[in-house]
């Protein structure tokens, strides 16, 4: 079957300009130090949440929410870019640029959504926003594309144009997958405070009917739920979601089982998928070998608690970076743990590891090696038993005066753990605390990726992640590892440096 697709003299001239853009910016560029090395950026500009993933046609594609006019957000295109492995990114034209009457606006635009393979089509389901009257009107689209990197508007869009009356003018981010031959679409919505997940479904991405209500706040839960995803693992469902309005809370999941006569999910676990102040909207997809995997944008919105900036000035030609993809999986107690990638061990190059245990000091930090300032990635852990250590952590991207620092430090006692970002630069603000509820009072093990501008902390086999921005003085780039009260003994340590072929 063939559809009949509109705009395409408009979008393509505005596909065209922002290009013109980009180019200009790269052009211009100067090459910025704190531009994450192993974490994806757009080659300029603004990006934020991830969209459209999906492994299509034996590549994988990354989507994402991109201003190409600056380095901050504006009117919202769709940047696009493909991988092999994951890590290696190549950029691609933006696939969608705001060119209709439901789209086309500077505080709107082509907002979040997905991707899904409809018999070979990659169609592209995204939320156009624009404001009329003062009134935010928010409508669910597709695109197509024959090639994968082409899109075509479909002319009937919207294809969903009002909200359901549960729901409310924040009506947004389509996430969508097929069961038995139907497509459903989970949208993000809220009314009277309590954030939503509204179900649709439908034969052909075309024609959507309303199945209704899929999950909803229990009145603790945010007032409204941006960026749903919802997805099977194990013998479980899993609904993941960017809550606005939960304090700390900015990325949650619930995991359950879910109806498809009813449309109704419900869940008795609940979960963050990080607790760190920068990992939002993350989006799933699953791969060829059943691989359900993450990615999240690095970065927070002015309305969060520890909001400072989303960069300092010093920061030029790009803000906004992703998470490390990580592969989701239920564990025996029904939560959820986040494991990068295992093609991330193919960024691995100088190597170094301890001989054995070594035991730290009050007063003697050890140093560790810093090569010469590349993204690093480290597993260390320590022993627990036998010290009566109350701090003891690591210091990262220190200066050599010590005046800046980030200090990452576990209390044994209240099980706490921390990333202190507020000596980091000059600007970044905030503890970023976390209680660990496994730790078994035995080992604490690290697993920590740290780029130029941020830090992914993993632990807890994966069901805690700590993720944060800070933007270090390239120069500061000291590191140790210390204990404030008592001697605490390092079980092991690996560290190894990271770097990337194809700058993403
Ligand atoms: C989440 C979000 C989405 C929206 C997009 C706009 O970060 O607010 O709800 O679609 O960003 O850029």
């Amino acid at each position: 079957m063939t559809y009949e697709t509109v705009g395409l003299n408009a979008h393509r001239a505005a596909i065209a300009r922002a290009e013109r853009s980009v180019e200009l910016a790269v052009r211009e560029g100067i090459h910025d130090p704190l531009r994450p090395q192993i974490h994806f950026t757009a080659r300029a500009n603004w990006i934020n949440d991830p969209n459209g993933l999906i492994h299509f046609n034996d590549e994988y594609h990354l989507f994402y929410q991109y201003y190409p006019y600056g380095n901050r957000w504006g009117s919202m295109h769709w940047g696009h870019a493909k991988s092999k492995d994951l890590v290696n990114w190549e950029h691609l034209p933006i696939a969608l640029a705001p060119s209709e009457e439901y789209d086309l606006h500077e505080r709107g635009g082509c907002y979040s959504g997905s991707a899904v393979d409809d018999n070979g089509v990659l169609s592209l389901l995204y939320t156009g926003t624009v404001i009329r009257d003062g009134v935010l009107c928010q409508t669910q689209c597709l695109a197509t594309s024959q090639d994968g990197i082409t899109f075509e508007k479909y002319a009937g869009n919207p294809v969903i144009t009002v909200p359901p009356e549960e729901g409310s003018s924040d009506f947004r981010d389509p996430k969508v997958w097929k069961v038995e031959g139907v497509w459903y679409m989970v949208l993000g919505s809220g009314r009277d405070g309590i954030g939503k997940a509204l179900l649709y479904r439908s034969p052909d991405l075309r024609k959507w009917d309303y199945v209704g209500v899929m999950a909803e706040s229990d009145g603790t839960l945010g007032y409204m739920w941006e960026c749903p995803d919802f997805f099977p693992v194990g013998d479980k469902y899993v609904l993941m979601l960017s809550p606005m309005g939960m304090g700390d809370k900015k990325t949650i999941y619930l995991v359950g089982d879910m109806d498809y006569i009813t449309g109704k999910f419900t869940w008795d676990k609940m979960g963050d998928t990080d607790i760190g102040f920068d990992f939002y909207g993350p989006q799933s997809f699953l791969d060829a070998s059943g691989r359900r995997i993450i990615i999240a944008w690095l970065n927070s919105w002015d309305w969060m608690p520890w909001f400072n900036d989303y960069s300092p000035p010093s920061v030029t030609e790009w803000c906004g970076s992703m998470s490390i993809p990580r592969v989701v999986e239920l564990n025996a107690q029904g939560l959820l743990s986040f494991k990068p990638v295992e093609e991330m061990k193919t960024l691995r190059n100088r190597h170094y590891q301890t001989d054995g245990p070594f035991c730290v000091k009050p007063g003697e930090p050890e140093a560790l090696p810093d090569f010469a300032g590349m993204p690093l990635e480290m597993i260390i852990s320590f022993r627990l038993r036998d010290t009566a250590a109350t701090r003891f952590g690591l210091v990262l991207k220190g200066s050599e005066d010590g005046a800046r620092q980030t200090v990452i430090e576990y209390n044994p006692e209240s099980k706490q753990l921390c990333i202190d970002r507020s000596q980091s630069d000059g600007w970044s603000k905030g503890v970023c605390s976390v209680h660990l509820h496994s730790s078994d009072g035995e080992q604490l093990t690290l697993h920590l990726f740290v780029d130029s501008s941020n830090i992914e902390l993993l632990t807890e086999n994966y069901t805690t992640a700590m993720t944060l921005n800070m933007y270090p003085n390239p120069d500061d780039r000291c590191m140790h590892v210390y204990t404030a009260d008592d001697s605490i003994e390092v079980e092991s340590l690996e560290i190894w440096e990271l770097s990337r072929e194809i700058n993403g």
